[in-house]
């Protein structure tokens, strides 16, 4: 029920108004209110007016929210905190550490971080700045500020929550007061992370905050999707293509996906990615399943191949592994700190058939978590192609210990994805990898899969009659067997959605050519481009490309302009900065 009646001395629609915010206000947010508007009022009312008893409005306890993310996760619960935040009396500043002035820092009475790391052990992208920052020297001191750290990561990195843990201690070592304990979630931290969020709120929220409630109690939040969020659900979809994009001679496979949606494509931008849940390869279950002497248990077959992670092996399986069977190789794997390099190249399978021992079915739910999705970089725009999505995978294959090695994900889409067939898929919106207005320029770098989004930033700019002109740099192994998309780009040259192309194939010429050998090749027009306002888009690996790539743009300015290599930092770090230098890295 609305909790303003339409009897209200207001107009119907200042009435719609007005429960759209009371509504679904908590009862702290309904006290303030009610006092803030007495207190406004009182002054000014006919004498004899009567008045509701209502707690005099006092200035909301301040919060400050910083969060460190690359693909949202870290941005959602930032904003999950914040509401609750508010629900519970307090006034959140929500920040993205890439817009981070340390100077806010200090000034914060109570500060919470949510950080993912990313790489192998590094900050998400777009906070590198403001980390590099709060790591150095001239990071400001933070006496008395009371803080807690909320880390995202994945076990399977060895550098597991790097970021938030160094995070944690470094506002220790600046003079912060820890006053929550560092929680470190894995890739299935929803429940891990809302129970952080509940216990940090009951810490940082002052007892009087409370005073609607009087009790001290945390108000709980529903963590949901807010009502204006685009269809992130997981939904079903149809195989309509799926096509190898390498020639029958690469060594490599590079599957085009075209995904048919019934109901209507979930409604993503040019930039967006698709997290695809992929089924684990039967074949390799079947062999973990009889090194474990389970093999004619089907039903734990069948649940390993739909739901479990069964191929990561983390520090963590190694531990749960020794903690719960007791093997005692592995014990002495762990005793004597030599796990962590064991484990390098090595899969769940590879430890299981090295210390072999009878295991039962929760035992090896144990040493396995849920089966995560995996992101795949949307190819293409809603506006060329419907109610479809395409996708660019390419097949991860490779051999270590003697063993050939699948990707889980970009194998089953490779290997048992077929025409006709079905794949659950859910859309993870990424707005910080978007396109700017039709009429400015863009500059693309695409290596490998890493041109998939391009694909979709030049069928929008067709469909839109975009005027700015668009520049792809991409590059493959070879020319003749690994030009990804060739025909496509062939025609968004002739129809103008492509104004300039260059490409580079590393195995093609005895010396290896890359993007970034392109992009200082053409360093002249390129600094034009940027000086005229040209957005850069980097998308791809983000191990050694990115890195040589921002690299190449460094040089570029120092050479084209003359400046000191500082003064190039600073160039490149400025296109940062003002949301021009964007990257979509993995
Ligand atoms: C935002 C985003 C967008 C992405 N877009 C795309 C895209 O458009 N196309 C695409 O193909 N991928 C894309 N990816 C990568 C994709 O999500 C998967 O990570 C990739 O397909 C591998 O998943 P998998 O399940 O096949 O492999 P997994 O089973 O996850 O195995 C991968 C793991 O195998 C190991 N490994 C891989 N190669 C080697 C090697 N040579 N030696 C030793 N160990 C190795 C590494 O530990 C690696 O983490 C994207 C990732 C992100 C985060
Ligand atoms: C390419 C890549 C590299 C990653 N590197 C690490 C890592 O070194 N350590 C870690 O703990 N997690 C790592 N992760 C996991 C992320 O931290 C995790 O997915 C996190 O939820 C991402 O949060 P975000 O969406 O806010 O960026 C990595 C993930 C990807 C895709």
């Amino acid at each position: 029920m609305s909790p303003i009646p339409k009897t209200a001395p207001f107009a119907e629609e200042e009435i719609n108004l007005l429960n759209r915010v009371v509504g679904p206000a908590s009862q702290i947010q309904r006290a303030w209110l009610a006092g803030f508007l007495a207190g406004l009022d009182a002054p000014s009312l006919p004498a004899g007016t009567e008045l509701l008893p209502a707690a005099p409005a006092r200035p909301a306890e301040p919060i400050t929210i910083v969060y460190a993310s690359e693909s949202g996760n870290c941005e959602k619960l930032a904003n999950d905190l914040a509401k609750a935040a508010r629900k519970n009396g307090l006034k959140p500043t929500l920040i993205d550490m890439a817009d981070l002035d340390l100077a806010e820092l200090t000034k914060a009475k109570r500060l919470v971080f949510i950080a993912a790391t990313w790489g192998e052990g590094e900050p998400p992208a777009r906070a590198i700045r403001a980390y590099g920052e709060l790591m150095g020297e001239g990071a400001p001191r933070l006496d008395g500020v009371e803080f807690g750290v909320l880390a995202l990561g994945d076990t399977a990195y060895a550098e597991f929550c790097a970021i938030g843990k160094k995070i944690d201690e470094r506002l220790a070592a600046l003079g912060g007061k820890r006053v929550v304990e560092r929680v470190d979630c894995d890739l299935d931290f929803a429940v891990p992370a809302s129970a952080w969020i509940g216990d940090a709120l009951k810490v940082l929220t002052p007892p009087d905050a409370n005073r609607g409630q009087g009790n001290g109690q945390v108000i709980a939040v529903d963590f949901g999707k807010p009502a204006a969020a685009p269809n992130t659900d997981i939904v079903e979809a149809e195989i309509s293509e799926h096509v190898n994009l390498n020639s029958s001679r690469s060594n490599k496979e590079t599957i085009h996906l075209a995904l048919a949606f019934e109901g209507g494509a979930p409604a993503y931008e040019p930039g967006d990615s698709l997290d695809l849940y992929a089924e684990n390869d039967p074949a390799y279950v079947d062999e973990l399943l009889k090194h474990a002497g389970l093999a004619g248990d089907d039903k734990l077959r069948a649940e390993l191949i739909k739901s479990r992670d069964v191929t990561t092996l983390s520090l963590k399986t190694v531990e749960t592994y020794a903690a719960q069977i007791g093997h005692q190789y592995v014990k002495a794997l762990l005793a004597d700190n030599q796990a962590k390099e064991w484990i390098a190249g090595r899969q769940l399978i590879d430890l299981i058939a090295t210390f072999p021992i009878a295991l039962t079915a929760d035992h090896l739910r144990a040493v396995t978590r849920p089966l995560a999705p995996r992101a795949y970089s949307i190819a293409s725009s809603r506006r060329e192609v419907g109610d479809e999505a395409h996708l660019l995978i390419s097949a991860v294959r490779y051999e270590t210990h003697g063993r050939a090695r699948k990707g889980v994900a970009s194998n089953y889409a490779a290997e048992r994805l077929k025409r006709g067939g079905r794949v659950r898929v859910k859309l993870k919106p990424n707005k910080h990898f978007a396109l700017p207005a039709g009429d400015r320029d863009i500059i693309m770098v695409g290596p490998g899969t890493g041109v998939a989004p391009f694909r979709a930033f030049v069928q929008e700019r067709r469909a839109i009659a975009a005027t700015g002109r668009s520049w792809l740099f991409f590059g493959d192994r070879q020319f003749t067997h690994d030009f990804l998309y060739q025909l496509d780009w062939q025609d968004a040259l002739k129809d103008g959605s492509l104004t300039r192309m260059d490409v580079a194939f590393s195995r093609d010429t005895p010396e290896k050519i890359y993007v970034q050998h392109k992009l200082w090749e053409k360093r002249r027009d390129l600094i034009e481009w940027l000086d005229g306002g040209a957005n850069f888009y980097v998308c791809g690996d983000a191990k050694a490309m990115a890195k040589d790539v921002r690299a190449a743009l460094v040089r570029a300015y120092a050479d084209v302009k003359a400046l000191t290599p500082e003064a190039a930092e600073q160039a490149v770090a400025g296109l940062e900065r003002d949301k021009r230098y964007l990257q979509d890295t993995y």
